[in-house]
């Protein structure tokens, strides 16, 4: 091919800073800069707005509040949520929005909205909220057919585990911007994990049909989950005032204000009683578990119950009674963060591990071993079997690779010295990660596939692009699939009018849906090809300029075609470039273009018996990690951090790599050092980077690697991959067992995450 393509990098320009994010996009003459108007209060009713202040000001062009909409009430599950709050549910509620000719007079105005408020008394914890039976939904319960029957040889061990929230800390806050036009159609360009769900909440909103709104994004600087849900309601708030005022519209939340006013991962609170042998093996596992909701149901359901469905993690437990139950509390509603309440259970078992470990005097890693789904021991409490299970080869295999066993008399001898002035310790923790929705409609996917006659391809699919890779990711599967070389294909960005009823990039489950939908796409238009390159075999010139010539390929000569280094090949000596046989395609009107859809299949949940195959299959892995302990101030060092993950045949050992370690240290993050701290009125005291501490270059493990168990069994997706988005945010754990380990605090009844410093203090104390 002579002609040089020159290829946007999707994925690629991102890391290069040349993202075009929402904020980034030059404004229209005339646009209008929208900013909320928030609470000040944690509970109550908004008795009055006083616009004096603002109303003539030059740069004010008018004030939204509840009284502007019909059907003011939003959620991505059930509409409880007011997009404007009359009754306050938590601090920083959005109660109105200031439309100013500026930025910063957006913001100042919105400030200088004077409200009268009835004050109320908010419920801040989870322990209040049980107090006051403030509930978001009934008790769920996943319980063992078998009844568990005492042994005289039990070993019971009780206890309470309060886990943190945790902000998402995107670098790209919230935004959207809604250009108005003629038609009465709305484009929104939103900063959205979730397009299709933006596109039905703007409708809600605006009582403009589906029909009549386009949304398109871009690349996101970031998400973690926390553009899933709460993405729609900026966008919806945008979408009214472009409507209303029939302009173009911008709103971007301030680093500080949307620290405050968007939801968190959900703090959870687990009671629980765990009996086991004396060797340590389970034998049942009773937990209450609670999430903190905040105000409002947004996804906490699935997050609840995905919370549930990983508190067994990578151990078998014979006889349980889980139960799970929503607190409603005067909060942000919480929202979805990578692991999506997998962490918070999955984050409770290996504590529980630490403690079996220390109380019966045994290797915190034998009472693992001996705990790991294994030959027999391989169905989960909520009934699914569990394939392929490499568990026992993982760990093993990383014990011997981190030389567990050695490192472990070190340590001993490193802490039986008193003058030193650290604390050593260590574990290995493990993941195993159900991938798919919860929720079974949203495992569903599709793609658009153009091909041009110079032999070049457009991919569009409904996945985000928010940094983890996933358009490179599809790229390299259609460029294997196609044997072009990445630089012929294009990713597009993301728009309704391309892929319309998509999922959120969510669930990690991004490449395996979309790119299975691309292939989808793609054999449909690459049958069309063969059948065109076997004619051309048929004829003596090496073109087909004739239509009546196309025959259709026979099976046996399909088998033999070949899509390789750009060109197909296969039948006798004939070997066509892409270009040549896409621009005979054209000439002779045989398409280029083609859809696919995709869905998960033989994944099903039974929610009357809780019990069913709700995985497609699960991403397994495990990590060592030794940490020290300043005993005098109580700061953490991760001195070391060793990864095996499985990955099954990953498509990007790099961007998988990346995936690995981001998450291992966002998790070491919220385990160690990220704390949220409500005053007593409800306000958020740590919204900022001065006050909520996320880990630094200094913080990551000193010693940091990651390995990958070779796995080719896992056919069930995409190009024998496994997702790794979420994942390996179940390892960082680790972290935190090994604080355990180092403080030797698992005889403790109550136990609580973030070890920040003053948390450890307290144990050393
Ligand atoms: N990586 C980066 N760089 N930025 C992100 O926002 N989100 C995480 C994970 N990795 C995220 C990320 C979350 S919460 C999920 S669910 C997956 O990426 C989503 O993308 P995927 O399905 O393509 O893996
Ligand atoms: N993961 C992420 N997002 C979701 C899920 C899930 O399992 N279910 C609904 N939204
Ligand atoms: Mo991820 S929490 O499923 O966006």
């Amino acid at each position: 091919m002579k002609k040089k393509i020159f290829a946007d990098e999707f994925s690629s320009s991102h890391t290069q800073g040349k993202t075009i994010y929402v904020d980034d996009i030059a404004p229209v003459v005339g646009e209008v800069h929208l900013y909320p108007v928030l609470s000040t209060i944690a509970k109550g009713k908004v008795a009055d707005f006083d616009l004096t202040q603002v109303e003539t000001d030059p740069n004010f062009i008018n004030f939204f509040s509840a009284k502007d909409i019909k059907d003011n009430a939003w959620g991505p599950m059930i509409a409880d949520q007011p997009f404007f709050a009359n009754k306050i549910q938590y601090y920083g509620e959005i109660i109105g929005l200031i439309a100013a000719k500026t930025p910063a007079s957006s913001r100042q105005l919105a400030k200088k909205v004077k409200v009268e408020y009835q004050e109320a008394k908010p419920i801040l914890s989870i322990q209040e909220a049980i107090k006051k039976k403030s509930f978001l939904c009934d008790t769920i319960s996943f319980i063992s057919p078998k009844k568990y029957k005492n042994n005289i040889d039990d070993v019971g061990i009780v206890g309470e585990f309060h886990i943190g929230g945790q902000e998402h800390f995107y670098l790209e806050t919230q935004a959207a911007r809604v250009t108005y036009s003629e038609g009465n159609h709305l484009k929104i360009e939103s900063s959205t994990q979730h397009p299709t769900e933006v596109q039905h909440i703007c409708s809600k909103m605006t009582n403009i049909p589906y029909s009549q709104i386009t949304v398109e994004v871009n690349k996101l600087g970031g998400g973690f989950g926390g553009k899933e849900s709460q993405a729609s309601h900026i966008a919806a708030l945008c979408a009214l005032a472009s409507v209303k005022l029939q302009k173009t519209c911008r709103l971007i939340l301030d680093r500080d204000e949307d620290f405050q006013i968007t939801g968190k991962r959900h703090p959870f609170y687990h009671k629980y009683k765990i009996i086991v042998s004396p060797a340590g093996q389970i034998r049942h596992l009773k937990v209450d578990m609670y999430s903190d909701g905040g105000a409002y149901l947004d996804l906490s359901l699935p997050i609840l119950q995905r919370g549930m469905f990983h508190v067994d993690n990578c151990y078998y437990i014979p006889h349980y009674e889980i139960n799970g139950r929503i607190a409603k509390t005067n909060k942000v509603s919480n929202t979805a963060f990578r692991g999506f309440g997998g962490p918070q259970g999955a984050a409770l078992i290996e504590m529980l591990m630490e403690r079996i470990g220390q109380h019966l005097e045994l290797d915190p890693y034998q009472v693992r071993q001996i705990n790991l789904y294994q030959k027999n021991k391989l169905t989960t409490p909520y009934g699914q079997k569990i394939k392929h299970n490499f568990l026992p080869e993982i760990f093993s295999d990383l014990a011997k690779k981190s030389a567990y066993q050695s490192q472990r008399k070190k340590i001993k001898k490193l802490n039986s010295d008193p003058t030193s002035e650290w604390l050593y310790g260590m574990s290995m923790t493990g993941t195993k990660f159900g991938i798919s929705f919860t929720a079974k409609f949203l495992n569903q996917g599709n793609a658009l596939i153009n091909i041009l006659p110079d032999g070049t391809m457009q991919a569009s699919t409904g996945a985000i692009e928010m940094g983890q890779g996933v358009s490179h990711k599809i790229r390299k599967i259609l460029s294997d699939y196609w044997g072009l070389t990445p630089e012929r294909i294009f990713m597009l960005k993301t728009n309704t009018e391309k892929n319309a009823n998509t999922s959120a990039t969510a669930a990690s489950s991004g490449t395996d849906i979309n790119a299975s939908a691309a292939l989808i796409a793609s054999e449909k238009i690459k049958n069309r090809l063969m059948d065109l390159y076997y004619s051309v075999s048929l004829l003596r010139k090496k073109e087909l300029m004739d239509e009546s010539k196309l025959k259709k390929c026979p099976k046996d000569k399909v088998k033999k075609i070949k899509f390789a280094n750009n060109t197909v090949q296969g039948l006798g000596k004939l070997v066509i470039s892409f270009q040549e046989l896409t621009s005979m395609a054209y000439m002779n009107r045989v398409s280029l273009c083609d859809y696919g859809h995709y869905k998960t299949e033989k994944i099903w949940f039974d929610d009357k018996t809780k019990r069913g195959n709700p995985f497609l299959y699960y991403s397994t892995g495990a990590v060592n990690t030794v940490v020290k302990i300043n005993k005098f101030t109580g700061e953490i060092k991760v001195q070391e951090a060793k990864i095996l993950m499985d990955l099954g045949r990953p498509v990007d050992e790099k961007i998988d790599r990346g995936q690995i370690m981001g998450a291992y240290i966002q998790a070491q993050g919220w385990v160690t050092t990220e704390e949220l701290i409500h005053r007593p009125d409800g306000f958020l005291a740590t919204h900022s980077p001065t006050t909520y501490k996320i880990p630094n270059i200094q913080d990551i493990p000193r010693k940091f690697s990651v390995d990958f168990f070779p796995n080719e069994t896992n056919t069930a997706n995409v190009a024998k991959s496994k997702a790794v988005g979420e994942p390996p945010f179940l390892l960082g754990t680790s972290v935190y067992t090994a604080i355990m380990d180092a403080l030797h605090c698992g005889k403790k009844n109550e136990l609580s995450l973030p070890f920040t410093g003053e948390n450890i203090l307290d144990h050393l104390s």
